[in-house]
């Protein structure tokens, strides 16, 4: 009746009653993949095995959640590992000699601040990420300025935008719209959208901020000239260290732990956020959230 070879095999001993049962964790193929834990036991009667149970407990989704936090402890140690064996391999070079080579060593110096920048990102959004997840950032939702969250933000990304000449306009916002949420949670969510609204752009783009309210929720979008992104990778894009292209990435100071951190914050204010994207043309990226 069984045609899997483990169970036939797991009944058979079982049966011979030479033990008293045991279990084990099969992976099973069909109908679909599925891990599963599997205790037997004999039926004993008058000292004879007149049958066996077999207990199954699914264990995919642990298996699987257990996947995901190895890959990501994995994920986390790789990205550290590259800008501290830079610091280390610069300053070792600095200290045999190359501090009295003038014009090296101020370069040297300089890759190493930047990696320690990175370092110093990487941790502070690795922070961000997990008092989400704690649930210690958003602990309380109170009445936030949507006005107030994105003056700063503006600021706070003002020396990029204007570097590369990159015009950044709010509209829709001539009333306040007052959301419920976390007044840091809702500063980091759109610092970091409109940040890589800015550093995926081209020199001279636009950014454009669009919220509109309606009667229960408010909508912004974030609409930028920029470079867009595969419709291959759109999928993939809110996952952990998920970039398209993970030099470019770099090179601006990205972790790919930004949309994650997005996808949290809007999840934990009871929103929602979605992305449309052309290639080279630019992306939109759609955020509601519930009103006061
Ligand atoms: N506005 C955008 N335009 C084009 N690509 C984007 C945009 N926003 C995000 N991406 C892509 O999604 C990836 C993940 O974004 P994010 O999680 O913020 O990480 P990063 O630290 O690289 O900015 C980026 O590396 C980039 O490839
Ligand atoms: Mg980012």
């Amino acid at each position: 009746v069984i045609r899997n070879a483990d169970i036939a095999e797991m009944i058979a001993r079982t049966q011979s009653g030479q033990e008293n049962g045991y279990s084990q964790e099969l992976e099973f193929l069909v109908p679909d993949q599925r891990m599963m834990q599997v205790q037997s036991a004999p039926i004993r009667q008058d000292d004879k095995v007149s049958g066996v149970v077999l207990v199954f407990h699914d264990i995919t989704e642990l298996r699987r959640l257990e996947n995901i936090r190895k890959e990501f402890v994995a994920n986390v140690s790789h990205e550290l590992r590259t800008p501290v064996a830079s610091i280390k391999g610069y300053a070792e070079t600095l200290i045999d000699g190359a501090l009295h080579d003038q014009d090296n060593a101020e370069d040297f110096v300089r890759i190493i601040l930047s990696d320690a920048q990175r370092l110093a990102k990487l941790i502070e959004d690795l922070l961000d990420l997990s008092s989400i997840e704690s649930g210690k950032l958003m602990r309380e939702l109170t009445p936030c300025s949507l006005r107030s969250v994105l003056d700063r933000v503006l600021e706070g990304v003002y020396m990029q935008s204007s570097a590369r000449n990159i015009a950044i306009t709010v509209t829709g916002l001539d009333h306040d719209v007052v959301v419920k949420g976390d007044d840091l949670g809702l500063f980091r969510l759109f610092l970091n959208l409109i940040e890589n609204a800015v550093k995926y752009n081209n020199d001279g783009g636009f950014v454009r901020v669009e919220v509109a309210p309606s009667e229960m929720m408010v909508e912004i979008k974030v609409i930028d000239s920029g470079i867009g992104i595969p419709p291959e990778d759109i999928s993939r894009i809110f996952e952990r260290f998920y970039r398209v292209d993970k030099a470019h990435s770099r090179q601006m100071g990205g972790t790919g732990l930004g949309l994650s951190i997005v996808k949290h914050i809007v999840q934990s204010h009871g929103g929602t956020v979605f992305v449309e994207s052309v290639l080279n043309q630019g992306s939109v990226f759609t955020v509601s959230l519930p009103r006061v």
